[in-house]
C-alpha cells in the first residue's frame, strides 16, 4: 500500500505491520533539487543534487526517524517520549508528541539552541528542560532516564529513528532511479550517516540499486571527534545542531565510511557560513548553518581531491534556514535600507533615478 509519510511508503522495509497505528505528520518526499549553479561556481562539471531536509514538516530530517519512533512508542504503551537535543530532535519529537497525545520531555544545552528550535519545543508543549552542560551530558541523563519502562527515548540510539531515517536514502534512489556516486551529508551525533548508508546496502540486496555510493561526513572543526579520533570534552562551533563531543553512532559512522569506501572530514566555521551563504545566494536554498557543513565538505573535497567529472553527487541539507534566524541575519552580511516612504526616496536608495 502506498500514501503518505515515509511509514506507508516503505513499509516493506520497516518493522510494522497492517495493525500497526501510524503517528505521521507526512513526512518525508522532500526534493532533490538541482543545483548547478554551485558547480559553476566552483568550476567544476558533476551533476549536483540537493536533498532539502528542511521542506519536512518540523523543518529537518529528524523527522522520518520520529515517526517511526513515536508509532512503536505508543504501540508498546510507553506514556513518555524524552530526548536530549542540539534542537531539531526536541522540535520534532514534541510534534509527533503532540500529535500523539504522548508528554514529551526535552533536555536541552543551555543557552545553544536556535531560537526557531527553542521556539518549536515550547509551542507544542514539551516539557523543556534547558540542562547547564553540553548535548553529551544531556544524552548521559537521558540513557538513564530510558531505564524506566514508561520511558521512551526518541534520540537515535532508538533503533527506529535509524529504521526511519533511513528511507532518506530509498527516496533519493527512486528519484534517481538508480544510487549516486557520492553523498556528502553533515555528522553529529552521527545516526544520519549511518541510516542513509543501511538505506542504500539494504536497496542493493534487494537489487533496486546496482552501486552504493561513497559516504562522506562532515564535522564541524570544534567538534570533530571522529575525524580526531578522540573525544571533545568541550564541543563549540557556530553549527549548534552538530555541537557534539561524543557522537552515540560513531562506530557506525566509521563503518560507513570504511565500508562505502568514502570520507569523513571536517570544516571550519569560516567554511560553514560561506557555504550558508553561497546555499542561499546561489542556489536559493535556505538552510541552517549545521546544514551547510556538507556543501562546505563538497567544496573542501573537491578542491583537495577533485570529484570526477560526470559523477552524480547528492549532498543532504538537513535543516530549514528559518530555525536559526539570527544566523541568518548576521551572515548575510546585509543590512535593510531605511528610507522616506515616496518614490523618489526608494529609487534613489538603489541608484536609479
Ligand atoms: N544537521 C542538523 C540540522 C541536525 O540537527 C543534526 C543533528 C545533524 C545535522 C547531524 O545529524 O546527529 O544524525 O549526525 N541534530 C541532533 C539534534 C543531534 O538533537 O537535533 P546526526
Amino acid at each position: 500500500m502506498t500514501g503518505h509519510g515515509v511509514i506507508r511508503r516503505y513499509r516493506d522495509f520497516l518493522p510494522v505491520t497492517e495493525d500497526t497505528c501510524i503517528i505521521s505528520l507526512n513526512e518525508g518526499g522532500t526534493p532533490l533539487i538541482d543545483a548547478r549553479q554551485i558547480v559553476t561556481e566552483m568550476g567544476a562539471d558533476f551533476n549536483l543534487l540537493i536533498k532539502h531536509e528542511g521542506l519536512n514538516p518540523t523543518g529537518s530530517f529528524k523527522d522520518r526517524g520520529m515517526t517511526l519512533a513515536v508509532t512503536k512508542a505508543v504501540e508498546r504503551g510507553a506514556q513518555f517520549l524524552v530526548c536530549a537535543s542540539t534542537g531539531n530532535t526536541s522540535a520534532s519529537a514534541a510534534a509527533y508528541a503532540a500529535a500523539s497525545g504522548l508528554t514529551c520531555l526535552v533536555l536541552l544545552p543551555e543557552g545553544k539552541i536556535a531560537s526557531g528550535k527553542m521556539a518549536q519545543a515550547l509551542i507544542h508543549g514539551a516539557q523543556t528542560i534547558e540542562v547547564r552542560g553540553n548535548f553529551d551530558e544531556a544524552l548521559n541523563i537521558v540513557r538513564e532516564l530510558g531505564k524506566r519502562d514508561d520511558i521512551e527515548v526518541v534520540n537515535s540510539i532508538n533503533p527506529y529513528r535509524i529504521e526511519g531515517q533511513k528511507t532518506g536514502a530509498f527516496e533519493v534512489c527512486d528519484t534517481l532511479g538508480t544510487s549516486p556516486d557520492m553523498h556528502f551529508l553533515p555528522v553529529g551525533n552521527a545516526g544520519n550517516i549511518t541510516a542513509y548508508w543501511k538505506g542504500y546496502k539494504e536497496y542493493f540486496e534487494v537489487g533496486q540499486i546496482t552501486k552504493t555510493p561513497k559516504m562522506m561526513g562532515w564535522q564541524a572543526e570544534g567538534a570533530a571527534p571522529i575525524v580526531r579520533g578522540a573525544l571533545v570534552e568541550s564541543p563549540e562551533t557556530v553549527a549548534t545542531a552538530i555541537r557534539i563531543g561524543n557522537p552515540a553512532s560513531w562506530d557506525r559512522a566509521n563503518e560507513a565510511v570504511e565500508q562505502s569506501d568514502g570520507v569523513i572530514g571536517m570544516v571550519s566555521d569560516e567554511e560553514i557560513l560561506d557555504a550558508h551563504r553561497l546555499l542561499a545566494r546561489t542556489a536559493g536554498i535556505f538552510v541552517e548553518p549545521a546544514s551547510a557543513a556538507g556543501i562546505a565538505g563538497l567544496l573542501k573535497y573537491h578542491h583537495e581531491s577533485g570529484i570526477p567529472n560526470g559523477s552524480t553527487v547528492v549532498v543532504t541539507v538537513t535543516g530549514h534556514g528559518l530555525k536559526d534566524p539570527e544566523i541568518a541575519v548576521e551572515n548575510s552580511q546585509a543590512k535593510p535600507i531605511l528610507v522616506d516612504a515616496d518614490l523618489e526616496s526608494v529609487l534613489s536608495s538603489i541608484g536609479l533615478e
